[in-house]
């Protein structure tokens, strides 16, 4: 059923990017599918800054399916990993290559146990959306593995590791649709715009804190959706106008508006957070000075010249317009956060312990 020649393993790498929502997804209204209550809306970054690389590998002589996760082996047993691993399966194809003696029926993945090896660049559970670089990669890299033919599948089967996952599969301007069928089958990401669209656009990260964080994104938004009203409002009475005027903004590349509805939705996202009972607090007073200075400039300026989000945790991303102006704010950043004596020229410590870098 299985023959390979050398050490009788069959080995996949991928790399995935990280991608940050500009319009948030916060709540589901089915947790074991990850159906969203809301659309959502993100940019992908560069690979070449923040990504997860993945190895996965088939073995006649592996026992059971195993993963390390930044070298740590951890638990396969959550439905997450379950689900992929399940979809993927059935969807897999053959691999033969009669040259280096592979010869794996479709049928025979049913049986055949993979490893999985992943690596993140970038802190993990800290609001750098891991998850969705993660599960994107996983699925991708598995996908390769066992020759699954329909890739355009692949977002819904991501979207089934992490929500935010299925968005990580294309590059550029991403929409979630939320969709309407119980079974999740419209639930899909679908590309706006292409990462050559905006080419201008320049996202900068700063890693205030690579600290895990207390409530995982998965917790916390149950928890919202369990007492938060604003949740309630923000989905239904919010969310569609902000997706459409977001949609118009990036076919645009109208920054002002993009910035205007960037910040604020970010925003309401944490008094949602702060709406949640017990209350949520993943912005620390480090992600508070880095809005007050940004607010600030933008208000002497008169009009939006940089915008910041924040997704479950402390960590800014910001936007500026061009080179020239994210050469403004990283001169900003370095005043009132300037670096220790010591770090190089591409790690500036802000706040506690962390680096601040430019991608993109
Ligand atoms: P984040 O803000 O980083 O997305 P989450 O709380 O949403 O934080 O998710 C963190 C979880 O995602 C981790 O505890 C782990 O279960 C999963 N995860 C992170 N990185 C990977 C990876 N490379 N491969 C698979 N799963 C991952
Ligand atoms: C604040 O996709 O990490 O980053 O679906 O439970 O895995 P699960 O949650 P996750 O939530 C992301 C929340 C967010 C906003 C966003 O990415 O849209
Ligand atoms: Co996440």
């Amino acid at each position: 059923m299985f023959q390979v020649s050398g050490e009788g393993m069959l080995m996949v790498t991928a790399r995935a990017p990280t991608n940050i929502a500009v319009i948030k997804y916060w709540g589901k209204r089915d947790e074991s599918l990850i159906l969203p209550i809301n659309d959502s809306i993100s940019v992908t970054l560069d690979p070449d800054h923040l990504c997860t690389t993945t190895t996965v590998a088939v073995s006649p002589n592996f026992e059971s399916d195993r993963m390390w996760l930044n070298g740590k082996e951890i638990s396969l047993s959550g439905g997450r990993y379950q689900s992929c691993l399940k979809e993927i399966r059935q969807q897999a194809g053959d691999v033969i290559d009669e040259n280096k003696g592979i010869c794996i029926k479709g049928e025979d993945w049913q049986k055949l146990h993979v490893h999985i090896a992943s690596y993140n660049n970038f802190p993990t559970a800290a609001g750098l959306a891991s998850s969705a670089a993660g599960f994107a990669c996983l699925v991708y890299a598995l996908s390769k593995l066992m020759n699954v033919k329909e890739q355009y599948e692949l977002s819904a089967i991501a979207r089934q590791g992490s929500g935010s996952a299925c968005r990580s599969l294309y590059g550029g301007f991403v929409k979630w649709a939320m969709g309407n069928d119980v079974n999740g089958s419209d639930s899909i990401a679908i590309q706006l715009a292409r990462e050559t669209h905006w080419s201008d656009l320049v996202i900068l990260i700063a890693v205030v804190s690579s600290h895990q964080k207390e409530i995982s994104s998965t917790t916390g938004m149950r928890e919202s959706v369990e007492t938060s009203e604003l949740l309630l409002q923000r989905s239904q009475n919010i969310v569609p106008k902000r997706i459409k005027q977001m949609e118009e903004a990036i076919r645009n590349r109208d920054f002002t508006t993009f910035a205007k509805l960037t910040s604020a939705d970010s925003n309401q996202f944490h008094a949602v957070c702060l709406d949640t009972s017990p209350p949520i607090f993943y912005m620390n007073n480090t992600s508070h000075r880095i809005i007050n200075c940004i607010e600030r400039w933008n208000q002497s300026e008169g009009t939006p010249q940089v915008s910041y989000t924040f997704d479950a945790g402390p960590n800014a991303v910001m936007f500026a317009p061009n080179r020239k102006v994210a050469s403004l704010l990283l001169q900003r950043l370095l005043f009132y956060f300037p670096p220790l004596p010591g770090d190089d020229l591409s790690s500036f410590v802000i706040g506690d312990q962390s680096i601040l870098q430019e991608a993109g």
